[in-house]
């Protein structure tokens, strides 16, 4: 009994531990509740990422006929909506800056995305797309990075849209780059049902079989 306390205390403390490292670094992150398997949701996120972000982001491990098949659309359409026919459908997502202008502008690079669902997950993105706010000078400051180099690029949707649809917007863009992150998650989640199920089919086999051994021996 004593053992088993003594267990239960330490999931309950890994527990805490990594509840408090999804909060980290004291900012306050709003959850993404951005869900995967709408896949209008990442159509939009698609054409607003291709509209807001790619002029300064490219997704370099990620290709626009992987995009189209994922997301359903063929490959003529994909290159319409996100490359403006300035692409095929063979090529890397790159980024419209001309190299060696964001270092004049910005003072740093803006970093490629494909991973950054990844490496700060999906509800940082989020709150971090909608972390702008004015301050008296009028500057944008953001609270999620703060003094960030990055200027508040849905400004336009913040200031003219409703605030329903402004959530919207970055909910897309970041469902979309939780897809591009991972872009097997879905099936992989799927998968791990399907797996669960035939270890438990398995498990009760196993165990008849057992009995069937067992049947005729003293123990
Ligand atoms: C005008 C150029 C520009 C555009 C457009 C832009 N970004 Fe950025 N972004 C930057 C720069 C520069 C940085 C590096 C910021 C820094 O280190 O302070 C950055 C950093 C980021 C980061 C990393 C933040 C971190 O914690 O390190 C994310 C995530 C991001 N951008 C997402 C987006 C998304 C999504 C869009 C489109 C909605 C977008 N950006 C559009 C310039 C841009």
């Amino acid at each position: 009994m004593k053992q088993f306390l003594l267990i239960l205390s330490f999931c309950m403390l890994s527990l805490s531990a990594s509840v408090q490292a999804s909060g980290g670094y004291g900012i306050t992150l709003e959850p993404a509740q951005n869900n995967l398997r709408d896949q209008d949701s990442l159509k939009r996120g698609a054409i607003l990422f291709s509209n807001y972000c790619m002029a300064c982001h490219s997704l370099k491990y990620m290709r626009y006929n992987r995009i189209a098949r994922n997301l359903g659309w063929d490959e003529d359409a994909i290159v319409a909506e996100m490359a403006y026919g300035q692409s095929t459908v063979y090529e890397d997502v790159t980024t419209r800056i001309l190299p060696g202008v964001a270092m004049d502008v910005f003072g740093t690079e803006p970093p490629d995305l494909s991973l950054m669902s990844r490496l700060k997950g999906t509800d940082y993105i989020y709150s971090f797309l909608r972390g702008y706010e004015q301050n008296e000078k009028g500057e944008w400051e953001n609270h999620v990075l703060k003094g960030t180099a990055m200027p508040n690029v849905l400004e336009g949707i913040q200031r003219h849209s409703s605030e329903e649809e402004y959530a919207e917007a970055a909910r897309d863009i970041t469902n979309f780059l939780d897809y591009v992150g991972e872009p097997s998650k879905i099936d992989r989640l799927d998968l791990g049902w399907k797996v669960v199920a035939f270890l438990l089919v398995l498990l009760l086999l196993a165990y008849l079989l057992k009995r069937e051994y067992w049947k005729d021996i003293e123990h």
